[in-house]
């Protein structure tokens, strides 16, 4: 039987790079790109992929699984080293030049494959596998949209007890208790390590949750995402356990302005850097650029990291179908920090939030 043709259309595209990049053969490394080109979920495994032609590389504790997710392909069962199994796989088929992913082979595994095959010559790519990735086929973006869903219905389940739910908890157990409601509302797990920070340490834009309690009167920032059928989501909300501090209440209608401005500028054929400077220029004009490091945003998928970057060194033109973080920020050390993060789509004509829990800065007092 024939892989479905969503997956059909992904071996294609990856046909073209291997001939775009002079390639007979490359090789998937990283566990994300073996899925996409063949559903397979397990870890440990490498994907050959031929002209015409893909072999599974994995052990005896996927075998069962690979004949489940993708019974059509081949599967060779290592019992020994990768490199090894590279080469074996690799015998009889012509293969002069062999690429590999540079971000993700290790050093360790090149220098085996340069040792075992003698005749076939290395090539490294850069991201020409992951920009296959960028634009999402409808099946992935009703997973992205799924996974969406359950982050916000778990946020709203933790936000419905109100400052009481709050005041007095540990970060961690918030942390905790949103990452248990959106496995009881069908995530497979959280896309990222959940980000709950109180008050001054809202400061850190990645900051670990700890033992710090929340107290009247203070903001909390969080950052959390659902994976659903392998696909993230990806938002953070600010919410008040009580009266809005003035500075930071001042600056979260800077970054929410900054938000809209960013999400207004995306459209097909615009450079992601533009998009990043449409969001920067309001924070900047407010006084607070230095206060504003990261980039804007990203795009969202089978990682919660991928391509495209929206950032000031990315001339990505965006396409209908790429899903991209929008999520400005503000941070003053020793006070605390605003951002605001939705996930977007480029559509034929513009973006659009997936996205919609209240973001306006009454709506985050908790009552
Ligand atoms: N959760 C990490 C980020 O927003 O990029
Ligand atoms: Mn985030
Ligand atoms: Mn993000």
């Amino acid at each position: 039987m024939a892989p479905k043709k969503a997956l059909r259309d992904r071996q294609e595209a990856l046909g073209e790079v291997l001939k775009s990049s002079g390639l007979d053969v490359l090789l998937l490394t990283k566990r994300e790109n073996v899925r996409y080109f063949t559903g397979f979920t397990g870890e440990d495994s490498y994907l050959l992929a031929g002209r015409g032609w893909m072999r599974l590389l994995t052990d005896s504790r996927f075998e069962e699984q690979a004949r489940r997710e993708c019974h059509w392909l081949e599967a060779y069962i290592r019992k020994d080293r990768m490199s090894l199994a590279v080469a074996a796989a690799l015998k009889r088929r012509r293969a002069k030049v062999l690429g590999v992913e540079g971000f993700y082979a290790t050093v360790a595994l090149v220098g085996a494959l340069r040792k075992g095959l003698r005749g076939t010559r290395l090539k490294v790519l850069t991201d020409q596998v992951e920009n296959l990735r960028q634009v999402k086929q409808a099946g992935e973006m009703a997973k992205i949209r799924r996974a969406v869903g359950v982050a916000q219905q778990a946020f709203m389940q933790l936000t419905a007890g109100g400052r009481r739910a709050f005041i007095g908890r540990t970060e961690n157990e918030l942390a905790a208790q949103l990452e248990y409601r959106m496995r009881q509302l069908g995530a497979s797990r959280a896309s990222f390590e959940t980000i709950v920070a109180a008050g001054a340490n809202a400061a850190l834009p990645h900051y670990r949750p700890g033992s710090r309690r929340v107290g009247r009167d203070e903001c909390v920032l969080i950052d959390w995402g659902a994976m659903v059928e392998g696909y993230c989501s990806d938002l953070t909300r600010v919410v008040f356990a009580g009266r809005i501090p003035p500075r930071i209440g001042r600056i979260y209608e800077v970054v929410l302005r900054a938000q809209a401005a960013g999400l207004a500028a995306i459209g097909p054929g615009v450079s992601c850097d533009k998009v990043d400077q449409a969001a920067r220029d309001v924070i900047v004009a407010a006084g607070y650029g230095d206060n504003f490091g990261h980039g804007l945003g990203h795009g969202v998928g089978l990682e919660v990291h991928e391509m495209p970057r929206l950032g000031r060194l990315s001339r990505t033109q965006l396409q209908p179908g790429m899903v991209v973080t929008v999520e400005p920020g503000i941070y003053l050390p020793g006070l605390g920090g605003v951002r605001i993060e939705d996930d977007a789509c480029v559509t034929r004509r513009q973006g659009r939030f997936l996205s919609d829990l209240p973001r306006d800065l009454r709506s985050m007092v908790l009552r």
